[in-house]
């Protein structure tokens, strides 16, 4: 095929496809599973880390896309406490990935006044990748209109371990009423404190469950799963998830009001 011809086809459908986006119906915050990185490498003959490495290309080909439609807030699963079980060698070179990406990144968050704020457990990441973490979360912790947060060795059910533990302490103290304990209050203990609930969470590679990623604040999410490996999920396919997304009639258990009662 005419390579010149393969690209105008691909930049119209991507066209058509964002003319049918209403942008007063996008969703605020997107949520991210990123799965499947393994099979596609494994599909070319290749070594895991090949597809770690396409998954980053994806990565930036998605958080582009959702810069241009302006959504302000992206949460995406990195490493989870899970994936501490992986072998040392891909738990390593993962790390240095991820090294690599905040390095060259950190710039480009800085240019466009992006918070970059990561969650879960990192004392628990190596101790360069930790400082590295530290340092590009704290140069931008003063930007609020775009935040893109990054789950690294973040386990939802530890989440809430841990806001339990802190809020056990000032019980213990006597700063804190167990009476007072309601939603709201407990969400100010999350790593997510501050941050709207999940509008949409997409997971690509075919698997059908949350895998511990933020199971507090996924309550009333739209839930997107397609079967598209990680590393092929792209400009296109992330303007398909949005679509389907404003199809969906939220209705948090009300009813729809053009149904009659
Ligand atoms: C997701 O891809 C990336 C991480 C979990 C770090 P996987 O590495 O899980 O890829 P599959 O699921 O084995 O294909
Ligand atoms: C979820 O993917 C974690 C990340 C994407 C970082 P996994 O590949 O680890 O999840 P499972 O094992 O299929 O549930
Ligand atoms: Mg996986």
């Amino acid at each position: 095929m005419d390579p010149i011809n393969t690209f105008d086809s691909f930049q119209i459908s991507v066209n058509d496809i964002s003319s049918q986006l209403a942008p007063d119906y996008m969703p605020r915050h997107v949520a991210i599973i990123m799965d499947g990185n393994g099979r596609w490498a494994a599909q070319r003959g290749l070594q895991r880390i090949a597809g770690h490495q396409e998954g980053l290309r994806a990565l930036q080909d998605v958080l582009e896309i959702l810069h241009e439609l302006n959504v302000p807030y992206v949460t995406i699963y990195a490493f989870s406490q899970e994936n501490w079980n992986r072998p040392k060698l891909e738990i390593q070179l993962l790390m240095n990935l991820l090294e690599r990406y905040l390095q060259e990144e950190r710039a480009l968050f800085l240019k466009r006044r992006v918070r970059f704020r990561p969650i879960g457990r990192l004392h628990q990441l190596p101790p360069s990748v930790h400082g590295l973490v530290s340092e590009v979360a704290e140069e931008t912790r003063h930007f609020t209109d775009r935040v893109l947060s990054v789950a690294l060795s973040y386990g939802g059910r530890a989440e809430i371990i841990d806001a339990m533990r802190r809020m056990a302490v000032e019980v213990e103290m006597g700063s804190l009423s167990p009476s007072d304990i309601d939603e709201p209050l407990f969400e100010q203990y999350l790593s997510t404190h501050g941050l709207p609930d999940p509008d949409l969470l997409i997971r690509t590679s075919g698997e059908n469950r949350i895998s511990n990623f933020l199971p507090w604040q996924i309550a009333y999410t739209e839930l997107y799963f397609t079967k598209t490996l990680w590393p092929e999920f792209r400009r296109t396919e992330t303007l398909h998830a949005l679509v389907d997304y404003q199809k969906r009639e939220r209705r948090y258990g009300r009813v729809t009001q053009t149904v009659s009662s």
